[in-house]
């Protein structure tokens, strides 16, 4: 293996950055981390635990209770807490309100990116979140910003919720969409921004297969990277998007 090298991915809910980042580590053969998924466990341990998730105290003092074990399959990545994987638990729409809740917190805004730096350090790693190419790892060898239409992402939303046996109403889903990227837009402590240097793409119009081979695409030319398969490389000059 060789050097550390970064890709990061971020982006509001449902602007396809799992999806993307899933493709993309598969494609390059690099490990994929998923961030959201660390605030996802503190949000159901807090709740689990009748924490109050505005007491940073209180949720301070669970962090250290906490080790979880990251861990990828083919359907991508994944936690295991006290020896469980855990899957759909953290995937429910009130651990996502929660998620963004407890991700204001400085506390553990600090826990998670250190469990990040940590678990980078010497591989090659696509990462995904709010904060990645911006906090987590600003010197990164690529940064995207995927962006979708709030409508596009909200129905995507749903559709993932209907895959997991949940219903739901659309608008409702739009609303808490539109009230959690005001959340993680608004707080003080790392607000999703786009990363400076970062590519911006807008994934509205794109399925997800065409929104990976864009950004292999570009991690092969902008990361002098060998395009997997062993295909030529891309023209260059393509791949200079954005939008
Ligand atoms: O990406 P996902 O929807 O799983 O993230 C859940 C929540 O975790 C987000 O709404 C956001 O509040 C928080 N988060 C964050 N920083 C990250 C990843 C996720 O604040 N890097």
């Amino acid at each position: 293996m060789g050097p550390a090298r970064l890709i990061t991915i971020d982006g509001p809910a449902g602007a396809g950055k799992s999806t993307t980042a899933r493709g993309l580590a598969r494609a390059l053969g690099w490990t994929y981390l998923d961030s959201g998924a660390f605030y996802r466990l503190v949000a159901w341990q807090t709740a689990r635990r009748g924490i109050n998730p505005e007491d940073e105290a209180a949720v301070a003092a669970l962090l250290p209770q906490l080790a979880p074990e990251p861990g990828a399959d083919e359907e991508g990545f994944f936690l295991r807490l006290d020896g469980r994987r855990l899957s759909g638990e953290l995937r429910t729409p009130e651990v996502s309100r929660e998620a963004s809740r407890v991700a204001r917190l400085p506390a553990v805004r600090r826990w998670v990116t250190e469990r990040l730096r940590q678990l980078a350090r010497g591989r090659r790693v696509v990462a995904e979140g709010r904060d990645l190419g911006t906090v987590v790892f600003p010197d990164a060898d690529l940064k995207l910003y995927l962006d979708a239409d709030l409508a596009v992402r909200a129905a995507r939303r749903q559709q993932e919720q209907a895959a997991l046996g949940a219903g739901g109403d659309l608008t409702a889903t739009l609303e808490a969409i539109a009230a959690r990227d005001a959340q993680d837009q608004n707080r003080t402590e790392a607000p999703l921004q786009v990363p400076s240097g970062a590519v911006i793409l807008d994934t509205s119009r794109l399925t997800p297969e065409e929104v990976v081979a864009r950004c292999l695409q570009l991690a092969t030319e902008r990361l002098h990277l060998a395009p997997p398969g062993g295909a030529g490389m891309a023209p260059p000059g393509r791949g200079e998007t954005t939008t």
